[in-house]
């Protein structure tokens, strides 16, 4: 076989068989075909697109291409959930310990990356003593016992999908759908999922900028996860302003708290609860998604999801204290109210610019190397279509730097009042098969 042939065939608009796109992935991941041909390929996918059968044969050779997590001595279905990315965005640290309270097994793999806060696992070593450096044999042990358990990475996953990707960033073809959608299915079957949520963002803090673009990545993403054996489901979600009130490590862990005691921010709320009920159906806790929802609900009403976070904490080395004494997260030295210039309702607040605002004040990594700092970010006061008085905050900033000029003009840039307006939609769609 000549990888010339087939960016030929690609190029023509045919569809490539199984082996072809084995082939390119074997010979590009081991270095036998070299990035000129690989990008050349890229792009006549970006142009022709794939069929179904290809997207799914893609994934399924990147999956591959590399380690997989075996996770069949964990009891139960293993739902997995991905987000498309977006600031503020919270719904792990809630999501884990309130599916497991009712039974669904979390067993998540989780790496630091790079943000307008940390990852998942930055967020949560906000809380004293706790860690993630723990045995693959003690990780199925927790999950067994205790319905939830996080690891940090471990093994070489995916190695096709991380080289394609950084060629598709430097080549124009990171924006096609078959790309996309294969490259985090990838990702999320090596991990070991047995069945996946996924909550795709839209908006100008996302990646998909309108609601048709997320649907149809959504689709791509239901469609392959299907074809392969893994129950697959999906949301629309709005990322045009951030998600909940808090952005940043230790301030986020609050608000998770809070959202499990049934006391978050109704957005925030709401999102979980929805990304949840699938969860729960996913994992075969409930037939339907009201059942699931009611389930969900009773677990905050009793506070068995605050318990299930305890537990999970305690666990992992973690002192659980902070549950009931959120003073013992770490504390910024400084807080600055942020005044609303003028008083109307607030129309506009840019997610993506106050993900970087968060990164200015130290909260997210710019680079691998950098430190972050876990107590410092933002809490928003007001969202889009609260009404405001002048002189009123907006949002209150967690500072451990005196100077601060710089971070409130771009907050102010970016925050909108006007005379009238109403809150966005938050959910647009649900993708149930
Ligand atoms: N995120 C991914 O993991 N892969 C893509 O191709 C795009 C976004
Ligand atoms: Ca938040």
């Amino acid at each position: 076989m000549r990888m010339v042939d087939i960016i030929e065939k690609k190029r023509d608009g045919k569809a490539l068989t199984k082996e072809e796109i084995e082939f390119f992935i074997e010979g590009y991941t081991q270095g036998d075909i070299p990035d000129y041909q690989a990008s050349s390929l890229a792009m006549a996918i970006f142009f022709q697109d794939m069929d179904d059968e290809e997207r799914a044969t893609l994934t399924m050779a990147m999956v591959n291409s590399g380690d997989y997590i075996d996770l069949s001595h964990i009891k139960g279905v293993k739902v997995d959930k991905h987000s498309t990315g977006g600031v503020g965005d919270t719904t792990t640290l809630v999501l884990a310990p309130l599916v497991a309270s009712v039974g669904v097994p979390v067993a998540k793999m989780s790496g630091r990356g790079l943000g307008h806060t940390g990852g998942t696992i930055d967020k949560l070593e906000s809380i004293e003593g706790f860690h993630v450096e723990i045995s693959e044999d003690q990780f199925t042990q927790l999950v067994n016992d205790d319905r939830i358990a996080v690891i940090g990475q471990t093994g070489n996953l995916t190695p096709a999908d991380k080289k394609l990707y950084a060629l598709r960033d430097v080549t124009g073809t990171v924006n096609s759908i078959p790309l996309i959608a294969s490259s985090i299915m990838s990702k999320k079957i090596a991990a070991g999922a047995d069945a996946i949520v996924l909550d795709v963002k839209t908006g100008n803090g996302a990646f998909m900028k309108t609601v048709e673009d997320a649907e149809a990545l959504a689709q791509a993403m239901v469609c392959i996860g299907n074809q392969v054996g893994r129950q697959t489901m999906a949301i629309i979600s709005d990322m045009s302003q951030p998600l909940g009130h808090a952005i940043g490590n230790a301030l986020e862990v609050k608000e998770a708290i809070a959202t499990l005691r049934g006391e978050g921010p109704k957005d925030l709320t709401e999102l979980v609860l929805t990304l949840g009920a699938q969860m729960v159906v996913l994992g075969q806790q409930a037939v339907t998604i009201d059942e699931a929802r009611n389930l969900l609900e009773q677990a905050i009403e009793d506070g068995r999801a605050l318990d299930k976070f305890k537990t999970f904490i305690s666990n992992q080395g973690g002192d659980p204290s902070v549950v009931d004494d959120v003073s013992r997260l770490p504390q910024a030295q400084y807080q600055y109210e942020l005044a609303a210039p003028r008083t109307g309702v607030v129309t506009e607040i840019v997610a993506n610019e106050l993900g970087i605002a968060s990164m200015m004040l130290g909260a997210g990594r710019k680079t691998k190397e950098d430190e972050i700092d876990l107590s410092v970010g933002l809490v928003l006061n007001k969202k889009v279509g609260d009404n405001v008085n002048e002189g009123e905050s907006l949002l209150t900033i967690y500072s451990n730097q005196e100077e601060i000029e710089e971070v409130k003009q771009k907050l102010l840039d970016n925050i909108t009042i006007s005379d009238s307006g109403d809150a966005p939609t938050l959910i647009y769609k649900m993708i149930t098969e």
